[in-house]
């Protein structure tokens, strides 16, 4: 089983896999693959049939004000009749070697098989949730802010200018190609941008895809939302009273505590559930725990001993070294705590304690001040709602 590059020739086996493996119609499998281009697919093969894919999602993640490096992971399939043979596990050492190779600190994906996902080394690290907003509740709501539809065109720069001087609370992701161009897109569906500007310009925009329904209950998905300021809230909360007479609900991927959520009075005005949550591989264990950056205040040292069945450049004894927002980490005689690369992931995101870890099992020989220590410098949770 080889792990490649697709190529050109490697397209119409690409396409059936996929097809297959996701049932979305063949009209939307050009597009994905074009999203960011066949360079950024990859494949085993066993010389001519293409037995597994996936497609690297370039970017990078939030944490604690610095960002670290990060490719994400989608489109991972296995064709039918190679399932439960190997190619699925080829697939992942193969991309998580190029990426160690690279230099990537981590990589994030959204899977569904998670014992899969787990056996090379990723773990749950955040939640995702699917709200809907049930329009004809939502208040009237009166905000200074001017809706204008946004048109990629002439709009990209701006936008992408205001995603990275807004979007970067801890587990945010930094936005490249694939990422931008998945949220104007739901499968064949253009989505519809719309810029709220006030006085001293952009301060929210979001897209939209109205779904299929029947007459008057017809349901709108926000593929992307960002309000910068209250204001720019209650403009998009106004945009949906406006449209109460065709649509009743309106769905986001947000996460409890959002500024939207808050704004609603009550609490049957919305239905949250909970929707996925993202897994998270620490790919390269030095450039991870280094390039982070950590609460200020939090300083101290733990010996570490890792284990990673995959990448073997992970595994041993460390000594991580944190100080003033930023941390070393150096080879060390002897590691005081266990973990594995999987566990670590949790802990690196702040989705469990390390408290949590060691009750479950999986953190050994940590007291309750190395737990404190390990809760704090990690914590708090890394808050990622992006579906990709
Ligand atoms: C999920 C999928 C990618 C796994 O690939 P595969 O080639 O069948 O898996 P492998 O044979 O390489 O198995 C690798 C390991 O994962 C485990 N595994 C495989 N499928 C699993 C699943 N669905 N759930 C839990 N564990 C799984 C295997 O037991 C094996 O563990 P081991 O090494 O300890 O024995 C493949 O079944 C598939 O393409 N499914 C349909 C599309 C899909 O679900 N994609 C993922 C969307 S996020």
């Amino acid at each position: 089983m080889t792990y490649q590059i697709l190529q050109e020739e490697h397209r119409p086996q690409l396409k059936a896999l996929l097809v297959q493996a996701f049932s979305v119609p063949q009209a939307f499998v050009d597009p994905w693959i074009d999203r960011s281009g066949l360079p950024d697919w990859r494949g085993v093969t066993d010389g001519e049939r293409l037995q597994s894919c996936l497609v690297l999602v370039p970017g990078g993640q939030w944490y604690n004000g610095r960002v670290v490096s990060m490719l994400g992971l989608a489109g991972v399939a296995v064709s039918a009749v190679d399932r439960s043979r190997g190619a699925g596990k080829r697939l992942m050492t193969g991309f998580l070697e190029e990426a160690f190779e690279q230099g990537t600190a981590l990589s994030i994906l959204y899977g569904s098989a998670t014992g899969f996902y787990r056996s090379v080394g990723y773990e749950r690290a955040g939640s995702v949730f699917s709200a809907e907003l049930k329009i004809r509740e939502i208040p009237r709501m009166t905000s200074s802010v001017e809706i204008r539809e946004l048109d990629w065109q002439r709009d990209a720069d701006e936008l992408k200018r205001f995603v990275q001087d807004h979007a970067n609370h801890h587990g945010a992701l930094v936005r490249e190609t694939y990422l931008w161009s998945r949220v104007r897109q739901l499968q064949t569906i253009d989505a519809s941008g719309f810029g709220l500007y006030g006085e001293g310009g952009l301060e929210g925009y979001f897209y939209v895809v109205e779904k299929a329904g029947t007459l008057d209950e017809r349901a709108l998905q926000v593929t992307d939302f960002l309000f910068a300021t209250p204001k720019a809230v209650d403009g998009f909360l106004r945009y949906l009273y406006s449209q109460r007479s065709l649509c009743s609900t309106a769905t986001l991927f947000t996460v409890p505590n959002s500024s939207v959520l808050l704004r609603l009075p009550d609490r049957w005005n919305y239905k949250l559930s909970l929707h996925e949550h993202w897994m998270l591989r620490i790919v390269h264990l030095k450039n991870a725990l280094e390039s982070r950056g950590y609460p200020v205040g939090v300083s101290g040292q733990m010996s570490l001993s890792v284990s990673d069945p995959v990448l073997s450049e992970n595994s041993g004894s460390w000594l991580l070294e944190i100080d003033n927002g930023r941390a070393t980490l150096r080879p060390h005689s002897q590691g005081k705590v266990d973990i594995s690369i999987t566990s670590l992931a949790a802990l690196y995101s702040g989705f469990l304690t390390a408290a949590e870890l060691v009750r479950g099992g999986y953190l050994r020989g940590a007291d309750a001040q190395d737990c404190d220590f390990l809760t704090r410098a990690f914590g708090p949770e890394a808050k990622l709602t992006e579906l990709f």
